[in-house]
């Protein structure tokens, strides 16, 4: 038998973003947002949520822009400090050591040193509660050479990214591989 846990904000897994912006005077942040993911193929849309009393809700409020870069696992504690320390009171960027570089197609940095930047307009925003909904639209996708697969696509075991689990409040990698999509479940595939 399920036992209720009530209404809660959890779901398994989330992502791990790295949303970066620029405050009024142009300077370079970034924070982890794991309340985020894509939300329209056509146009290509992301969104993220936050709150207000982030350094950076202020910041993509003023600019309307934003980037979202997806970290490895091997950047697992610097995701880790720009999720608990502000923009507001340090320069995360110089902190962490990292390259922020301005985007190509719109008013925010990403993050050199991650492998998938994904560089977005915002096209709206939704007030929901504690969180405020920005939907992005991606202008660009940036990724390494080196995780590329042979369609030109990012290869996930490349970009070797890591997931965060809000229940147990933990970082995951990724597992085995189980199947191929809209292919496994298939009637055909099923009979074997
Ligand atoms: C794993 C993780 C996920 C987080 N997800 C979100 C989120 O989706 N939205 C949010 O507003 N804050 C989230 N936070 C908290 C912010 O990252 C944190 O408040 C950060 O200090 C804000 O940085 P800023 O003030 O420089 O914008 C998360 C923190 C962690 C560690």
């Amino acid at each position: 038998m399920k036992k209720s846990l009530g209404p809660r904000a959890i779901i398994q897994p989330n992502p791990v973003l790295i949303v970066g912006s620029y405050d009024e005077n142009n300077r370079a942040n970034i924070m982890t947002a794991a309340w985020g993911g894509i939300c329209c193929s056509k146009p290509p849309c992301v969104t993220i949520s936050l709150r207000k009393a982030t350094y950076s809700y202020g910041c993509i409020q003023h600019h309307r822009a934003y980037t979202i870069n997806i970290p490895s696992s091997a950047h697992v504690k610097a995701a880790d400090y720009a999720g608990v320390y502000s923009g507001r009171d340090e320069n995360k960027f110089d902190a962490l050591g990292l390259t922020p570089v301005k985007g190509e197609f719109v008013q925010a940095p990403y993050v050199k040193e991650f492998p998938l930047v994904l560089e977005c307009e915002v096209l709206d925003v939704i007030e929901i509660g504690l969180h405020t909904q920005f939907i992005g639209e991606i202008k660009d996708i940036k990724a390494d050479e080196a995780v590329l697969a042979e369609n030109g696509l990012p290869d996930i075991t490349k970009v070797n990214p890591f997931i965060y689990d809000s229940a147990g409040k933990r970082y995951y990698e990724l597992g085995k591989f189980l199947g191929k999509a809209y292919s496994v479940g298939r009637k055909e595939g099923m009979l074997t």
